[in-house]
């Protein structure tokens, strides 16, 4: 008989070759396309970035302005999804709505269906998905507060024109701080991809089928919302509130970390890859203090992360398991200071997320992968015979 090798949550099974992202989690190191994250974070816009994932380069300048441009064509959404986007309920979760509305745009923007698509018309989706996703954000953010939607401006480059969509009616557009938008610009390149994670491998199982591609990014929104992948943003926030209204006592909840009979986590710490630091981590605490100090925000929470950072990392079950804070620890912070609910953290992940998905799906297209198709070790009963109902 066949022999299957076993590996349950994948831990040391390759599922691709991959050339987008390089990551190499004893050293804490993080590449796009051989770049180290760092720069790309210093140096690029979120656009170049995605645009880096998706067909392999960093734009020249008039790449990048005919790129932005294609973008700036599409980013209206078909107003006939204003109707289906207002059946859903004012407090249900943004990342429900934010995966219902992509897997819609396949309704919309039927083209996409084509399984058999030229590359030309492939293109056309993807800068469709990169163009209409702020919009579909800004929507999802409205709606959380109760607020009319703003229409995209096409005389505002991409994250100006998500945040202006944003925030626009509570903060003059001319006052929109230089430093708040290069936070954004960060916190969207430090999301942007990060190899075969859950909600990736999602995409690509998703996209083997030849699903189109809206149907795919959809499945890998549901994928991230999971508070063990990308809903840990807003799982860590309300653990920091949880802790503050407790007194504010971060060795008690180490403690729980620690208990085995506990479910409770350290929300924000660990991480399947990386054993050493998440760059990524490092980044954003930097970005946090300088958004904080900007604004003039003294947040409360912010020392309990700290504290509770601090005694973590001197920890020796924290210290045995390698255990570190993750990109997820400080991110949510950042959206707090920026004003946006819990809820809606996880959404500004996926849009981070959206260009490294696209970048996947293509590869995984381009290569001809085969369906995604996992074998099992099979443990149930072996073969018996239907005993007739009145006999059970
Ligand atoms: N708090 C307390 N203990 C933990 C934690 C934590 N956050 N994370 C792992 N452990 C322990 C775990 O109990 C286990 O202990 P033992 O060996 O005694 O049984 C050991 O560390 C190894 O954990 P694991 O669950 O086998 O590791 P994994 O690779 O399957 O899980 C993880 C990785 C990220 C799901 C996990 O560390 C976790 O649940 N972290 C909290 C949620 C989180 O912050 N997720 C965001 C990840 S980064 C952004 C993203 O990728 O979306």
């Amino acid at each position: 008989s066949e022999f299957i090798t076993l590996d349950p949550g994948y831990k040391n099974t390759g599922a691709t070759k991959s050339a987008i992202t390089y990551l190499d989690g004893e050293n804490g190191i993080l590449h796009y396309r051989g770049y180290p994250i760092e720069q790309l974070a210093e140096k690029c816009l979120f656009l170049e970035v995605a645009y880096l994932l998706i067909y392999g380069e960093l734009p020249t300048k008039q790449e990048l302005e005919s790129f932005r441009a294609e973008i700036k064509e599409q980013t209206l959404i078909h107003e006939d999804m204003k109707n289906f986007f207002a059946g859903f309920p004012s407090q249900s979760h943004p990342m429900g709505q934010l995966s219902c509305l992509v897997g819609a745009l396949s309704a919309f923007y039927p083209e996409s269906l084509n399984p058999n698509a030229t590359k030309e018309e492939d293109n056309k989706t993807m800068i469709n998905l990169l163009a209409k996703m702020p919009t579909i954000v800004s929507w999802i953010h409205k709606k959380s507060i109760g607020h009319p939607i703003v229409y995209p401006k096409k005389d505002l480059n991409y994250v100006e024109n998500f945040m202006n969509m944003l925030f626009s009616d509570v903060t003059a557009e001319s006052s929109f701080d230089p430093a708040i938008i290069s936070a954004m610009q960060k916190l969207l390149i430090l999301h942007a991809d990060h190899e075969q994670n859950c909600s990736t491998s999602t995409v690509r199982m998703v996209g083997s089928s030849n699903a189109n591609l809206y149907a795919s990014i959809a499945s890998g929104i549901n994928a991230l919302w999971g508070p063990l992948h990308g809903g840990a943003n807003q799982a860590v926030i309300e653990m920091l509130e949880a802790i503050k209204e407790d007194g504010g006592d971060a060795d008690k909840y180490l403690a729980k970390a620690k208990d085995k009979n506990d479910p409770f986590r350290l929300m924000g710490f660990g991480h399947r890859v990386y054993k050493n630091f998440d760059p990524r981590a490092k980044i954003i605490k930097k970005a946090c203090d300088d958004i904080l100090e900007k604004l003039g925000i003294d947040d409360p929470v912010l020392d309990i992360a700290i504290r509770l950072e601090e005694a973590a990392l001197n920890d020796q079950y924290f210290i045995d398991r390698k255990l570190y804070p993750n990109v997820d620890f400080y991110s949510g912070i950042i959206y707090r200071a920026l004003n946006f609910k819990p809820e809606m953290f996880t959404v500004l992940f996926a849009l981070g997320r959206l260009p490294g998905w696209i970048a996947q799906w293509k590869e995984m297209r381009e290569n001809k992968e085969p369906i995604g198709r996992p074998r099992q070790v099979y443990t149930g009963e072996t073969k018996r015979d239907v005993v007739d109902i009145e006999k059970r």
